[in-house]
């Protein structure tokens, strides 16, 4: 099996649009796992289920009928097998996301269906949780933050109003699995770097350990 690429970090890092990209050089599989926990998220408000209500989810989370493939190169999420899109990103799912994502049964059902993509083909695959839990034996770990303000003005320039440090405030205090550095995660700090220039950081990276392997 061949090492994952753990990228983790807060809200609105940009380490989705870096991990992408990263994905596309090596050409390995991207993995976006926010999105696994914002399906479940959207399911259980679709079904009228307070997300708060953690005996409700857990009744539910069985017979939840989503389901996690790929779209070319990148993971997606179904419903009844219709792939899921702007769902996952209604301001509602933004909301009530780190409390779904703080129950540990929701979590271990995930990291399961995460692990299962590492195994069919290589992944870059980026969380809160994936150096630190999901692959905490992969020598390729990045930690990929900014600065609170440039996080900020990266959301709104993106038109989101999310309360981007309510929730990683959340996803870093949570009991299992909580937003944090694995020991052995190189930092990233991108408040001053362009796109191209962390996706080049961390590319030599990578390539500098495969080739040292
Ligand atoms: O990456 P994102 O902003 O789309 O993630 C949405 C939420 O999902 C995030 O606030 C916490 C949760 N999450 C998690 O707990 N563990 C992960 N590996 C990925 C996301």
């Amino acid at each position: 099996m061949h090492p994952a690429i753990a990228i983790d970090g807060p809200a609105a890092s940009g380490k989705s649009t870096v991990a992408k990209l990263i994905a596309d050089r090596l050409g390995y599989t991207f993995i976006n796992t926010g999105a696994m926990y914002r399906a479940v998220t959207w399911y259980m408000l679709e079904q009228g289920i307070d997300p708060a209500d953690t005996d409700a989810v857990l009744a539910a989370l069985p017979s939840v009928p989503l389901s996690f493939g790929k779209d070319g190169s990148r993971s997606i999420v179904l419903c009844n097998g219709s792939p899921l899109t702007e769902e996952l990103t209604r301001q509602e799912v933004n909301d009530h996301v780190s409390t779904i994502a703080a129950i540990p049964e929701v979590r271990s059902l995930l990291v399961n269906r995460q692990r299962d993509y590492n195994r069919q083909e290589p992944v870059v695959m980026e969380g809160r949780d994936i150096g630190t839990v999901v692959f905490p034996d992969t020598p390729f770990k990045y930690f990929v933050t900014a600065s609170e303000e440039v996080r900020a003005a990266r959301r709104a320039a993106e038109g989101l109003t999310d309360s981007i440090a309510e929730r990683d405030r959340k996803d870093s205090s949570r009991a299992t699995a909580p937003l944090a550095q694995a020991q052995d995660a190189l930092l990233v700090d991108t408040s001053d770097m362009s796109i191209d220039q962390v996706v080049n950081f961390i590319t030599d990276n990578i390539q500098q350990k495969l080739s040292a392997r």
